[in-house]
C-alpha cells in the first residue's frame, strides 16, 4: 500500500498521503468502529515492510502451512542472536532464545511454573493494561506500586517497591521500553531495582516487545544485560511485532538467560513452543535481518510526530499535557487540567469515544496512577492524528 523498494533502499510512499479509507479498507482492529478515528490498540498505520510481504507470500507458495520445522525455528533464534549484539549490545546463544505466541506467553510461563504458588506480582503503574488482570488468573495477587512524577517524567518509587517486594512477592514485572510511559530505561536506573530484587530474591518478567522503537539520543539496554545477577533473576520477552506490525503473526522470543530456567524449559519438551506460527517465525527473521531500512523511515516519521503531537496537545487542548515517547509509539495524555475535566473524571476516553468519536486508551486502565489520562497511539498519520485533535479540542472546548 505505502512502501516500494528502490536502488536496494525500501522507500515510503508519502505517510501524510495515507488515507482513512484505505485504512478502513484493510480491516484493521484499531479501525474497527465506523466513523470513529483508532488511536487505541497499539498497531500501526504504516502498512507492512515489504521485504516482509515477500518472505510470507514466498512461504504460502511453498506451500509451507504444516508444522513449524527446525530450520524456521533456528532462523528466527539466530536473526535475533545477530539483531542484539549490535543494537542492544546484548550476545546472547540463539539456544537461549525460545519461540513462544507472543510476549505476554513468556509472563504466564513465569506465572505458572517459576514464581511460588500465591506469591504477588509487583506492578509498578501505569502499565500495559493485561498486566493489572492477567496474573489474578494465575493465582497470583497484583500489587500496583504507582510510579512517581519527577517533573515531567516518571521515575520508579524505590521504596514502595522496596516495601512492595517485601511482602510475600514472588515476581517484579518491568517493561522498558515502557508502555504507555514510552520512557526508555538508562542503566543508572535499572541498578537499584536489581539490588531490591536480589534483596527479596524475587524474579523479573522484562517486557521488552517496543524494543527496536526507541528514538533519536536514547538506547535500549535489555535489563538481563545490566549485571550478572540481573541475567540470573530475569526472563526477557520481546518481539518484532510492534516494531513492524506483526503481532497478527503469533511469535515472540522468550530470552532465558537462567541455566535452571532452560534446564526446566527443555523437561517440559518440544510442545511448549508449540504456539508460534510458521508465518511468525519466518516474518520475526527477515525483520531482524533486513527489516531495518523499512523501520528507520518509520521511527524518522514518528519521531517527528512525536514533538510535532506534544506541541499540538499544548496548542489545542488548553490545560492538556503529552508525554513525547523516548521510545514506543505511544503518548500518555494528561486532561486533569482542562476545564470542564470534573465531567469525566477518571473516564476522559469513555467522553471522548462518545464525543469526538476518537477511540483513545483509556489512562485508569493502567493503573490508578494514570486516571484522568489518556493514551493515544501516534503510529498513525500526522493529518489523522490532527484531525483527531480538532475533534478532541471540540469535545471538550464544549464539555466546559
Ligand atoms: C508492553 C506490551 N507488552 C505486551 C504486549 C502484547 O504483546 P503480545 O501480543 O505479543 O502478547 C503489548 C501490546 O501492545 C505491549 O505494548
Amino acid at each position: 500500500m505505502n512502501a516500494r523498494w528502490e536502488d536496494g533502499r525500501v522507500t515510503l510512499i508519502d505517510f501524510d498521503a495515507i488515507t482513512e479509507d484505505q485504512l478502513r479498507a484493510v480491516g484493521a482492529t484499531k479501525w474497527r468502529r465506523p466513523g470513529a478515528i483508532g488511536a487505541w490498540i497499539a498497531e500501526m498505520d504504516f502498512g507492512l515492510a515489504p521485504v516482509i510481504r515477500e518472505a510470507l507470500v514466498e512461504q504460502i507458495e511453498r506451500g509451507q502451512t504444516g508444522y513449524a520445522t527446525a530450520p524456521m525455528v533456528r532462523g528466527m533464534q539466530e536473526a535475533y542472536a545477530g539483531w542484539s549484539p549490535e543494537h542492544y549490545g546484548w550476545e546472547v546463544d540463539p539456544e537461549q532464545v525460545r519461540p513462544m505466541p507472543d510476549v505476554v506467553a513468556g509472563l504466564v510461563f513465569m506465572l505458572d511454573h517459576l514464581i511460588p504458588a500465591g506469591s504477588t506480582v509487583v506492578l509498578p503503574t501505569p502499565a500495559y493494561m493485561p498486566f493489572l488482570t492477567l496474573p489474578q488468573l494465575h493465582g497470583h495477587e497484583v500489587v500496583q506500586v504507582p510510579m512517581a512524577r519527577d517533573g515531567e517524567s516518571w521515575v520508579y518509587d524505590l521504596d514502595e517497591v522496596d516495601a512492595a517486594l517485601a511482602d510475600n512477592a514472588g515476581l517484579l514485572v518491568l517493561c522498558n521500553p515502557h508502555n504507555p510511559i514510552g520512557r526508555v530505561l538508562e542503566p543508572g536506573e535499572m541498578a537499584p531495582l536489581t539490588e531490591l530484587v536480589e534483596k527479596h530474591r524475587v524474579r523479573v518478567f522484562s517486557d521488552e516487545i517496543h524494543a527496536p522503537i526507541v528514538f533519536a539520543g536514547h538506547a535500549h539496554v535489555p535489563y538481563a544485560s545490566t549485571s550478572e545477577a540481573a541475567s540470573r533473576h530475569t526472563v526477557t520477552s520481546t518481539s518484532a511485532s510492534k516494531a513492524w506490525n506483526l503481532p497478527g503473526l503469533k511469535t515472540a522470543q522468550m530470552v532465558l538467560t537462567n541455566d535452571g530456567d532452560r534446564e526446566l524449559w527443555a523437561q517440559m519438551g518440544d510442545f511448549v513452543e508449540h504456539g508460534a506460527s510458521n508465518p511468525g517465525l519466518v516474518a520475526n527473521a527477515v525483520a531482524y535481518r533486513a527489516g531495518e531500512p523499512w523501520l528507520d523511515e518509520v521511527l524518522g516519521y514518528v519521531g517527528e510526530t512525536r514533538t510535532w503531537f506534544a506541541e499540538e496537545v499544548g496548542r489545542r487542548l488548553p490545560g492538556a499535557f503529552a508525554t513525547v515517547p523516548e521510545g514506543t509509539y505511544l503518548s500518555l495524555v494528561d486532561l486533569r487540567g482542562v476545564e470542564g475535566s470534573e465531567r469525566w473524571g477518571t473516564a476522559p476516553g469513555e467522553y471522548l469515544s462518545q464525543h469526538a468519536r476518537v477511540d483513545l486508551t483509556e489512562g485508569s486502565l493502567c493503573g490508578a496512577a494514570s486516571d484522568g489520562w489518556v493514551r493515544v497511539n501516534l503510529g498513525s498519520t500526522r493529518p489523522i492524528l490532527s484531525e483527531a485533535l480538532d475533534r478532541m479540542a471540540e469535545a471538550l472546548a464544549r464539555n466546559s
